[in-house]
């Protein structure tokens, strides 16, 4: 028995969560396993029924579980609170709090998806196979000093980009490990050409590098690193980089395998529950819908399955089923191609499970 904490969220959270629900429903089913989910409100969800984003209470259960799924926060109605009191408040919280500070993003391009990148043919022909690995709770998220004020009548405002020596080993020993089972080859997204920071990762990372030594390691400024995700994204295995560059690296790997609606993530402490989430957000212009693609939250089930519960075979039975109805061409609008068959949030979901069951 796996108690699952479910913090649904907002906008299309709950549309997605449930299709993810069904999912791990099915599959208890047919391989005798057992789930104890726990629903709970995260993020403006919680800010409207206990005033805010996460409560104690959510976050004890969240501790106490076995792994946490989470959909997705935030949304227009909630937009004009202060910073502190946001529904974003409630995943960072969450990371925070559980010590989750390697996020785990892989970007895996489906060939008969190939048609909804932005890039051309030529490019992706060699395959897009890459796992961007996050450090998520260190950076200008978390780092103090941080806010706004008033010097000399006018106002300043600071963000802290702080990293310790400990918190880039460890999350660098996690971006080798992976890259062992993989390709094996890291690299390091970082501005050292500019940045005290990267130049700390760079001397750390090549430190760790040396418990690797069948691994190869590179470096690339990240300005650079945008640029080669466009102009040659097969190139990339495993890439670890701090937690600015790599929220904003990650959407653009979502984009570059034709959706922020396909990419799952993994959130992975030393100890205790881990987060699984999708890479997306809360898609407020559709949520409510039906419209939203599934297949980020029910893949980041899949991988709370292999990571978090070692039910590897499970896992992957329900990642072939979501490639495998990708490849019969049902699709979500975001994903449809001219020949598709577009079909609702809620019926990809039982098409995967028609998939997973056969
Ligand atoms: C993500 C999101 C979050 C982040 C937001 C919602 C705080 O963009 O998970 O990538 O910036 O980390
Ligand atoms: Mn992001």
């Amino acid at each position: 028995m796996y108690d699952v904490a479910l913090l649904p969220g907002d906008g299309i959270g709950p549309e997605v969560m449930a299709q993810a629900e069904k999912v791990l429903k099915a599959v208890s089913k047919i391989y005798n396993v057992e789930f104890n989910i726990i629903k709970m409100p995260a993020g403006g969800a919680s800010i409207d029924e206990c005033g805010v984003p996460l409560t104690e209470e959510v976050l004890e259960s969240c501790r106490k579980s076995d792994a946490v799924l989470f959909g997705a926060v935030g949304g227009p109605k909630w937009d004009h609170l202060p910073m502190e009191v946001r529904p974003e408040r409630a995943i960072l919280k969450l990371r925070k709090e559980l010590d989750l500070f390697a996020n785990l993003r892989p970007a895996f391009l489906i060939p008969a998806l190939s048609a909804k990148s932005p890039l051309k043919g030529e490019i992706l022909e060699k395959g897009v196979d890459i796992l961007v690995v996050r450090e998520l709770t260190g950076g200008l998220y978390f780092g103090e000093p941080k806010g706004i004020e008033v010097r000399d009548g006018e106002r300043v405002a600071r963000d802290t980009l702080l990293y310790t020596e400990e918190q880039i080993r460890r999350v660098a020993r996690i971006g080798f490990k992976l890259a062992r089972s993989r390709r094996k080859r890291l690299c390091l997204v970082d501005k050292a050409n500019v940045l005290a920071s990267s130049r700390l990762w760079r001397e750390v990372v090549s430190e760790v590098a040396e418990e690797f030594p069948d691994l190869e390691l590179s470096y690339m400024y990240v300005d650079n690193c945008a640029m080669q995700l466009i102009a040659n994204p097969g190139a990339f295995d495993v890439i670890l980089t701090e937690n600015t560059f790599g929220d904003i690296l990650s959407d653009e790997a979502a984009a570059v395998i034709g959706s922020l609606g396909l990419m799952p993530s993994a959130s992975l402490g030393e100890k205790g529950p881990c987060l699984y989430e999708p890479v997306h957000g809360s898609a407020p212009d559709i949520a409510g819908k039906n419209l939203a693609n599934p297949v980020a939250m029910i893949l980041s089930a899949a991988m709370m399955l292999d990571i978090s519960f070692g039910l590897k075979e499970i896992s992957e039975k329900v990642k072939e089923a979501v490639a495998r109805a990708l490849e019969a061409g049902y699709a979500t609008p975001d994903v449809a191609l001219p020949d598709s068959k577009i079909i609702s949030c809620e019926e990809m979901g039982d098409v995967i499970i028609s998939f997973i069951e056969k």
